[in-house]
């Protein structure tokens, strides 16, 4: 599978670790046995074994994308960058790695030009995390979110795509226009599980219940796990339940510690219900 996006490093009280869909996606479709390329846009700064056994072609950057985070006492995260890498140019993939079985385009701020990504690629399945595609960086910094109103035509040859609660803010009408282009979309509510919309139908995926110590990552852990259940062929219902099995161990540790564990996901998914949308 190929994935294609920033890594970054984000700031916390303490120091700087490793994040972006890239890295925690990348660890998490390895988990569970999918062999993993990344393209991605990284500085000197960024150690790069985060990325653990995935395949890489880097552009060289003078800084990774970084970005400060900061949650309120309501648990509500605000968001600067201090630095962020060039944008990703799929004419430079290497030779093959625009054909894949599953292709994820994971942007944390931008950094895909969606339309130019999705002539490029050749793959029978591609997912979409929504989140980097609703981001951009005000002049002084702070990470704000103007609205996208994608065309319908502007999202064809996406299979499925992930958006959560806090990508939605100010988009008004983006989930319909997300739910009427894309045939399988998430869209993800933490602990309380996602709605699944499914071209006219609408099912309810629970979360599997844990102790909640960071809930960096579970956005892009849990679409990882939900597009390569897709690719493999299950169900949009149990791809779901995958996910959310898989999100629910990188919430259990800071950052990304916990990905250690990734393989549990399929035992998990059992454990998650489905209810009628
Ligand atoms: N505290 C939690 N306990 C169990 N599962 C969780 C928890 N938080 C998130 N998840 C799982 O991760 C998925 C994505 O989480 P969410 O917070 O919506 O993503 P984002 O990282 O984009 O904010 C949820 O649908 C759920 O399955
Ligand atoms: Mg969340």
């Amino acid at each position: 599978m190929l994935l294609a996006g920033h890594v970054t490093l984000d700031r916390w009280e303490g120091g700087l670790e490793p994040g972006g869909t890239v890295s925690y996606a990348a660890r998490t479709y390895l988990g569970l046995g999918a062999r993993v390329r990344a393209i991605t846009a990284a500085g000197p700064d960024f150690p790069t074994d985060a990325l653990a056994a995935a395949e890489l072609s880097i552009a060289p950057a003078g800084r990774t994308t970084t970005f400060v985070n900061r949650y309120d006492e309501a648990g509500v995260r605000t968001q600067r960058v201090e630095a962020v890498a060039p944008p990703l140019d799929p004419a430079l993939a290497p030779a093959g790695w625009l054909e894949a079985d599953l292709v994820h385009l994971a942007p944390v701020i931008g950094e895909l030009d969606l339309g130019a990504w999705l002539a490029a690629v050749r793959a029978p399945f591609v997912g979409l995390g929504i989140q980097g595609c609703v981001r951009a960086v005000a002049p002084d910094g702070a990470v704000i979110q103007p609205p996208w109103r994608p065309a319908p035509e502007a999202l064809r040859g996406v299979h499925a795509a992930c958006v959560g609660e806090d990508d939605l803010r100010g988009q008004g009408d983006l989930l319909e226009r997300l739910v009427a282009a894309i045939p399988v979309v998430a869209f993800t509510h933490g602990e309380h599980g996602c709605d699944l919309f499914l071209r006219g139908r609408a099912l309810r995926i629970g979360a599997y219940e844990t102790r909640e110590v960071d809930p960096t990552g579970a956005g892009d852990v849990f679409s990882a796990a939900f597009f390569l259940g897709l690719a493999e062929g299950l169900e949009p219902a149990d791809a779901a339940r995958l996910g959310a099995g898989a999100a629910s161990i990188v919430v259990e540790a800071r950052g990304a510690a916990a990905l250690d564990r990734i393989a549990e996901a399929r035992a998990r998914a059992a454990g998650v219900l489905v209810l009628p949308g």
